[in-house]
C-alpha cells in the first residue's frame, strides 16, 4: 500500500431501503468493494469496511403510502432483506448500519447544526409544487401529465419517457399529483442551501483540475417532508434534512456506532486512505457535494482518495429496472442457487461494467461456470488432490529435480501475482480476475501436458515432482482467488489443510513434503440447462406481463381531435352502406384484401389493408360502411374505388364499422 497511508477506510454506497439489491448494484459497487477489502485483509492491511441502509427520502414515503404502511415498516423490511443478501454473498461489512438509527440522527443533526451555527448555509425562498390533498410538496418526478412534445400520457414533471424530452412541471398539459391525482398548486417554502459555488475554487484544485466546466449552484440541503432527520433549527417544523445530505454522513455515523471511541482515527487522520465505492449515478454527490460538506465542516475530516464508480449492468440486453421488475435479485439468487455464491461473484466480476455498460445473460453465466470455474479451476484442483490421495496417501510428495516445464510454470506465478496486485490496487478488478484465472489455466495446462496418470506407470519419482508442483499451484489459487471466490477458497484451504497469506502467493515451497491433505471435494458444480431455463422463464414471464400491460395502456391512447371542418366539408363525403360479396388476398402481400362489394349503386372493387385483422372468409357477407367517392387509386395493379371505414384503437387494432342492424346497401350515412 501507498506509503502515505497506514489504513484504509472503504465505504460502499448505502443502498436505499425501498427495494432489494439486484445484480446491477452488486456488479457496480458491492462485489468490487468486497474484492478490494478481501485483498487488503489478505495482505494484512488495517481495513474498515462500512455500509448500511439509506432509509430516508421521498421514494420510501411514497412506497409506504402505496402499501398502506409506515415508512419505518418499509425500511425495516428491506434493510433486513438487503443485510441478509450481503451476508449470503460473503460481503461481510464491519458494520451494516441504518440511517434511521439514533446515532445517525444525532450525528447528522449535529453536523447540520454546526454548519448552521457557523453561517455556512444560505436560505432561499422559492415556490414549489404542492399537493393540496396529500398535503405534501412534490418533487418533479411525482407530477404527471400529458407530454407537450409528443402527446403521451403519464409524462413526468422532469421527463417524458415516451419521447425522451426533458420537461419541467410547468410544461405538462393537465398536470396531476402522482400521489392523490389532485392538480398541484404552487406554494412558497424556505430552505437551507449549501453554497457550493463558494467551494468551487477549492474543488477545482482538489479534483476538477483540468475540467473547464463548472458553474456550481447552491444546493438545497433541506426538504419539506415528514420522514427524515428533522432540521434542528427553530422555525423549521415540517422540514427534514435532504436525503443526500444525511446519507453520506451515514458513513460516519455507522463508523461511530461500531467504534464509539475510536472512529476519529478512521475519519480524521491524514494517514487513513478513504475509498468510496459507488455507482455512476452517485458521482456528483461523492465528488462535489459530500466533499464540500466535509470541507465546510472542517475539523480534520479527510477526503476520499478515490471514488471507484462503475457503469451500469444490463440484463439480457435490457436496462435493469426495479420499477419494471427487470432484475435478478440477490436474495432470490441465493434461494435459487444455494452454495453458488461464488459463481455470481465471479460472473459479475468477469463481466464488470468497469469501462462501459455491460450485459448479464444467463447463458453467459452458465458458460462461465461450466467452462471456466468447473472446467479449469475446479478441474485442476480436483485432479491434483485426487491423484495425491491415489498415489501418495494424501500426503504432499517431495519434489525431485525440477525440469524446464516445472520451472516454467512456477515462474509464471510471480509475474501474474504482480499483475494481479497492480490491477486490484488500480481498481481494475476484471483484469485482476483474469490474472487469477491465468494461474488456474497454467496449472490445468501443466497437468494435462505432464500427464502424471501416465507417468505413474513407470516413474513415481517424476509423479511426485509433478504433484508437488501442482499442489503449490493449488495453494496459489487458494490465495489468488480468495478476493473473488471466497467460498471455494475456504473449501480449498480446508482440503489443503493450510491457512494462507498473500505473501505466500508464488512461493514454490508453500506446501511442505509430508503435509497431509483432506479428502477431495468439488469446488464448483456444473450448471445444467434446466436451471438456466427456470431463470429464463422467470424473465420471460416478466417481459410478457410487461408487454401485456403496455399494450393495454397503448390501447387506451386516444388521438387528439382534428382541426375543425364545416358542415359543407362533411357533406362532400359520400359515405354509405355496402355488402362484401367476395374477398381474396392480394397475391404477394400480407396486408391487402381485394373485396368485391355491392354499394347499392354498383358492384365495385376496393383494395383494403385489413388482411392483418380479417381473413377473406370473415369478410364475405358482412355489411360495412364505405367512403364511396374517394378518388380511385391503383394498388398492386388493381383499381380500388373507395375506402372501407374502420375504427383504429391506440395500439393499432382495427375493426370495420357496421350499422347497428342490417340496412339496404347504399344507405347514406351522415
Ligand atoms: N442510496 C443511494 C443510492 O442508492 C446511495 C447513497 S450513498 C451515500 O443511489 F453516500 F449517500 F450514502
Ligand atoms: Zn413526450
Amino acid at each position: 500500500m501507498d506509503k502515505k497511508f497506514k489504513r484504509t477506510l472503504v465505504t460502499c454506497a448505502l443502498p436505499y431501503a425501498n427495494g432489494p439489491v439486484h445484480i446491477g448494484h452488486l456488479a457496480g459497487v458491492y462485489v468490487p468493494a468486497d474484492i478490494y477489502v478481501r485483498y487488503l485483509r489478505l495482505r494484512g492491511e488495517e481495513v474498515l469496511y462500512v455500509c448500511g441502509s439509506d432509509e430516508h427520502g421521498v421514494p420510501i414515503t411514497i412506497k409506504a403510502r402505496q402499501q398502506g404502511c409506515t415508512p419505518q415498516d418499509i425500511v425495516d423490511k428491506y434493510n433486513g432483506i438487503i443485510d441478509e443478501s450481503f451476508k449470503g454473498l460473503g460481503i461481510n461489512f464491519d458494520i451494516y448500519g441504518r440511517t434511521s438509527s439514533k446515532v445517525h440522527e444525532a450525528n447528522a443533526s449535529g453536523f447540520f447544526r454546526k454548519l448552521y451555527d457557523e453561517g455556512k448555509f444560505i436560505t432561499r425562498e422559492s415556490e414549489q409544487y404542492y399537493d393540496p390533498e396529500a398535503k405534501t410538496f412534490l418533487a418533479d418526478r411525482y407530477i404527471v401529465g400529458t407530454c407537450p412534445k409528443c402527446g403521451a400520457e403519464g409524462a413526468y414533471g422532469d421527463q417524458c419517457e415516451k419521447c425522451g424530452s426533458t420537461l419541467s412541471p410547468e410544461e405538462l398539459i393537465d398536470p396531476r399529483s402522482k400521489l392523490s391525482g389532485a392538480a398541484p398548486i404552487k406554494k412558497k417554502t424556505t430552505h437551507w442551501y449549501l453554497p457550493l459555488q463558494d467551494y468551487e475554487q477549492w474543488l477545482r484544485e482538489w479534483i476538477l483540475e483540468g475540467h473547464k466546466d463548472g458553474g456550481l449552484q447552491p444546493r438545497a440541503v433541506t426538504r419539506d417532508l415528514d420522514w427524515g432527520v428533522p432540521v434542528p433549527v427553530e422555525g423549521a417544523e415540517g422540514k427534514v434534512l435532504y436525503v443526500w445530505f444525511d446519507a453520506p454522513i451515514g458513513y460516519i455515523s455507522n463508523t461511530q456506532e461500531l467504534l464509539p471511541d475510536d472512529w476519529e482515527k478512521w475519519w480524521k487522520s491524514s494517514d487513513t486512505k478513504l475509498v468510496h465505492f459507488i455507482g455512476k449515478d452517485n458521482i456528483v454527490f461523492h465528488c462535489i457535494v459530500f466533499p464540500s460538506m466535509l470541507k465546510a465542516y472542517g475539523d480534520g475530516y479527510i477526503l476520499p482518495e478515490n471514488v471507484p464508480a462503475n457503469e451500469f449492468l444490463n440484463l439480457e440486453g435490457d436496462k435493469i429496472s426495479t420499477s419494471r421488475g427487470w432484475a435478478v435479485w440477490a436474495h432470490e439468487y441465493l434461494q435459487d442457487f444455494p452454495g453458488k455464491q461464488d459463481v455470481l461473484r465471479y460472473v459479475l466480476t468477469a463481466n464488470a461494467p468497469e469501462t462501459k455498460d455491460n450485459d448479464f445473460s444467463w447463458k453467459d453465466f452458465q458458460q462461465r461456470n461450466n467452462s471456466e470455474l468447473v472446467a479449469i479451476f475446479g478441474n485442476f484442483v480436483n485432479r491434483v488432490v485426487v491423484l495425491t490421495h491415489k498415489y501418495f496417501d494424501g500426503k504432499v510428495p517431495a519434489a525431485g529435480e525440477l525440469q524446464d516445464v516445472d520451472r516454467e510454470v512456477l515462474a509464471e506465478i510471480p509475474v501474474l501475482r504482480a499483475s494481479l496486485e497492480k490491477n486490484i490496487e488500480e481498481y481494475h478488478f476484471r483484469e485482476a480476475l483474469k490474472d487469477a484465472m491465468s494461474i488456474a489455466r497454467a496449472g490445468n495446462k501443466y497437468i494435462s501436458d505432464t500427464e502424471p496418470w501416465k507417468v505413474a506407470k513407470e516413474d513415481m519419482g517424476r509423479v511426485a515432482t509433478i504433484l508437488n508442483v501442482s499442489l503449490q499451484i493449488c495453494a496459489d489459487l487458494a490465495i489468488a482467488f480468495e478476493p473473488f471466490t471466497p467460498f471455494a477458497c475456504e473449501k480449498l484451504r480446508g482440503m489443503l489443510g493450510m491457512d494462507l497469506k498473500w505473501e505466500d502467493l508464488g512461493r514454490s515451497d508453500i506446501m511442505e513434503a509430508g503435509h497431509a491433505l483432506s479428502q477431495a471435494e468439488l469446488l464448483f458444480a456444473k450448471i445444467e440447462d434446466a436451471e438456466i431455463g427456470v431463470q429464463l422463464a422467470k424473465l420471460e414471464k416478466i417481459r410478457a406481463e410487461r408487454a401485456a400491460a403496455e399494450a393495454a395502456e397503448a390501447a387506451k391512447r386516444v388521438a387528439p381531435q382534428k382541426e375543425q371542418v364545416t358542415f359543407d366539408d362533411f357533406g362532400k363525403m359520400d359515405i354509405r352502406t355496402a355488402t362484401v360479396l367476395e374477398a381474396e388476398r392480394v397475391p404477394k402481400t400480407d396486408k391487402l384484401l381485394k373485396l368485391t362489394i355491392d354499394t347499392g349503386i354498383d358492384r365495385r372493387t376496393i383494395v383494403s389493408g385489413i388482411a392483418e385483422y380479417y381473413t377473406p372468409e370473415e369478410m364475405v357477407g358482412k355489411q360495412i360502411c364505405i367512403l364511396a367517392n374517394l378518388a380511385p387509386r391503383t394498388i398492386k395493379g388493381i383499381e380500388s374505388k373507395g375506402m372501407i371505414l374502420m375504427a383504429r384503437q391506440g395500439d393499432g387494432k382495427m375493426r370495420f364499422i357496421t350499422p347497428a342492424e342490417t340496412l339496404s346497401n347504399g344507405a347514406e350515412i351522415g
